[in-house]
């Protein structure tokens, strides 16, 4: 997830590519660079935003009326000067810019080493450029089709530009998986992963599908198929404000990062969930498997949602891999007697990457010898470089200050892990491996299937868009759900809210239960169908406002509550990764009505760096 913009034409490039980074740098803020040609080449990249690149372009001479920009948002080799994009080859000819995975980068950069290639980064895309270069100077390949035959051998996604010293007419661009489109203006043509650099030049634009290429000139442009099929592509007329294009036509970052999570969990599993090997590849726990199989204990510390979502880890590695896991609130761990040393492992959860309290229970439990993994979502954030190894969740970033796709990032790598380490204890059965691997690979398009309409949650929303208090009830995997339900409410419309284990409210809660009462029921959970059923009508029996999630199948449920919200069928096990979507929906649609700031909420921050 990052930005790209080239232009080509009669303006001075470097002045249109880099107000257009700013306007893509939410798209990822790792590291910026710049690449014109005026005669030669001129590359210009550094780590950090923008602006830093804004002002070491002003050093350097990057004159010219051709070029190509990005800004990154790490996934392989962490953000600094030379990992920064663009990339090229040993020739130094060309430039490169990338957005995207290249899974099979590993394979091809060995391949390129025996042929010579040395590499000076750890990105996937530097070998991209490298292996374009290699086509380009070992075949009779022009440019253009050394690009493609390039992207042929590529297995993964990409939104590319490439320019060429010796072809300095011409923008080569190629889409797959990462979106890219043209701008159409006068003697002059723009390419951007979204319109925000483009639309205050011309509205004009042609949006590239998967699987296709262009070669963009000054007065035109050509669009093909990776078999060089030339395809007429329809010009659109731009109807969205500046502000609206940032946020993909989101009212919100956080509708639009909802809306997100059906790509962010397949970006999640790919190359990850191994259909056909059946089986799940981590690379980053690489040679700390067998170590965390043989763990004493397990400790999960994790700070908010991200330890909602250690939760879930506690359930899954328990059922998947028959690992008993501790979950602590990391700003606890760090004040009690740690029993924990060598023999044991921890693992830290966090998105930023950044949390104080987090990294400060990391750097505790590695002081006393333990093993420390992350999952993180910023690459080569401090909690990502201190940890031993680590499992990065590639939702890219996330602007909206409440989690949610990160949350749903998060318990799928959980789920991997505990797949990984159910099969590391022998407790997890070829056959059953591939009924978890088919039940995982399903999640995105059922995710998608609830997101298709959320006219049932903004009905709800609106009638409970007053209510002083809201109560969250689950069972089993769906109680980390509830707090995490809880919490979304809580710190964006202000609402107080609990959460709590369905059968504890017979312990002392159930006496808040009133008319004026909303007790949301995440009841998705098969195994435990028939005690929520009682749990409801417990609730009901003294008129409580009933709101349950339910799968399809379970009937039951519905015909018990006032409110249904029904998710698709997924294992047990997988639930929450589906019973969360409408969870932040409902926080999301009530928070909106009453006005409330949903991206910056008052009194929080997205990273807390303080202790
Ligand atoms: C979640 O919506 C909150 N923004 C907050 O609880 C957050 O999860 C917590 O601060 C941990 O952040 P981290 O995942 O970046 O460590
Ligand atoms: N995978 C590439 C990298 O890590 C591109 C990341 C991006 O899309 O910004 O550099």
């Amino acid at each position: 997830m990052c930005g790209i913009v080239g232009y080509i034409g009669n303006r001075v490039a470097s002045e249109v590519i880099l107000k257009g980074l700013q306007r893509l740098e939410y798209r990822g803020y790792d590291s910026a660079g710049i690449a014109v040609i005026n005669d030669d080449i001129k590359i210009v990249k550094v780590k950090g935003k923008v602006n830093m690149l804004v002002s070491l372009a002003d050093d350097h001479n990057v004159s010219g009326h051709m070029g190509i920009g990005h800004t990154r948002w790490a996934t392989h080799g962490e953000p600094n000067d030379v990992n920064a994009h663009p990339h090229t080859g040993a020739t130094g000819k060309f430039a490169l810019v990338h957005n995207g995975i290249i899974e099979n980068y590993d394979v091809l950069r060995q391949d390129l080493e025996q042929k010579g290639h040395m590499f000076t980064g750890e990105t996937d895309t530097e070998v991209l450029a490298h292996l374009i270069e290699e086509i380009h100077e070992m075949s009779d390949h022009d440019f253009f089709h050394s690009v493609q035959q390039a992207l042929l051998q590529v297995e993964g996604t990409y939104g590319i530009a490439v320019i060429h010293k010796d072809n300095p007419d011409r923008i080569i661009v190629a889409r797959k998986g990462s979106p890219l489109l043209i701008g159409v203006g006068e003697n002059e043509h723009f390419i951007a992963s979204d319109a925000s650099p483009i639309i205050e030049y011309t509205k004009k634009v042609v949006y590239l599908e998967d699987g296709e290429m262009a070669v963009i000139t000054s007065d035109g442009y050509e669009v093909s198929t990776l078999k060089d099929v030339l395809l007429t592509k329809e010009v659109h007329e731009l109807a969205m404000s500046l502000e609206q294009i940032e946020k993909g036509g989101f009212p919100h970052f956080m509708l639009k990062e909802i809306f997100e999570q059906s790509d962010t969990i397949a970006d999640c599993m790919r190359g990850r969930l191994m259909v056909h090997e059946n089986r799940i590849q981590l690379g980053g726990l690489d040679g700390v498997v067998e170590k965390l199989a043989n763990a004493r204990r397990v400790i999960i510390a994790a700070c908010g949602t991200s330890w909602h979502a250690g939760l879930v880890g506690e359930y899954l590695f328990e059922y998947l891999a028959h690992m008993p896991v501790e979950v602590e609130y990391a700003s606890e761990f760090r004040y009690r007697q740690q029993l924990i040393d060598e023999r044991d492992v921890m693992i830290v959860i966090s998105q930023s990457g950044e949390t104080a309290d987090t990294l400060a229970a990391l750097r505790e439990a590695k002081k006393r010898g333990a093993m420390v993994l992350g999952i993180c979502n910023v690459v080569g954030s401090t909690i990502a470089r201190e940890t031993d190894a680590g499992v990065y969740t590639h939702a890219g970033p996330e602007i909206g200050v409440a989690s949610t796709k990160a949350f749903t990032a998060q318990v799928t790598i959980l789920t991997m892990m505990a797949m990984l380490m159910g099969r590391e204890t022998n407790v997890i059965s070829d056959d059953y491996m591939r009924k978890l691997v088919k039940e995982l690979r399903s999640v995105p398009a059922k995710i998608e299937e609830i997101l298709k309409d959320t006219s049932d949650i903004e009905a709800i929303a609106r009638l409970f868009t007053y209510a002083p208090n809201f109560l969250y009830l689950g069972r089993s995997y769906n109680f980390p759900v509830a707090l995490e339900g809880a919490l979304k409410l809580k710190e964006i419309s202000y609402i107080h809210a609990e959460g709590y284990p369905a059968a504890e409210m017979k312990h002392g809660p159930i006496a808040l239960i009133d008319e004026h009462m909303p007790v949301v029921v995440i009841a998705a959970t098969d195994h435990t169908n028939d005690k929520m059923i009682s749990n409801i009508e417990e609730v009901r029996a003294r008129k409580g406002r009933l709101i349950a999630i339910s799968s399809d199948g379970q009937s039951g449920v519905a015909r018990h509550a006032e409110f249904n919200i029904t998710i698709p069928e997924v294992h047990d096990c997988m639930t929450p990764l589906l019973t969360a979507v409408p969870l932040q929906l409902l926080s999301y649609y009530i928070a909106v009505n009453r006005k409330c700031d949903v991206d910056q909420p008052r009194n929080l921050a997205k990273s807390v760096t303080v202790e």
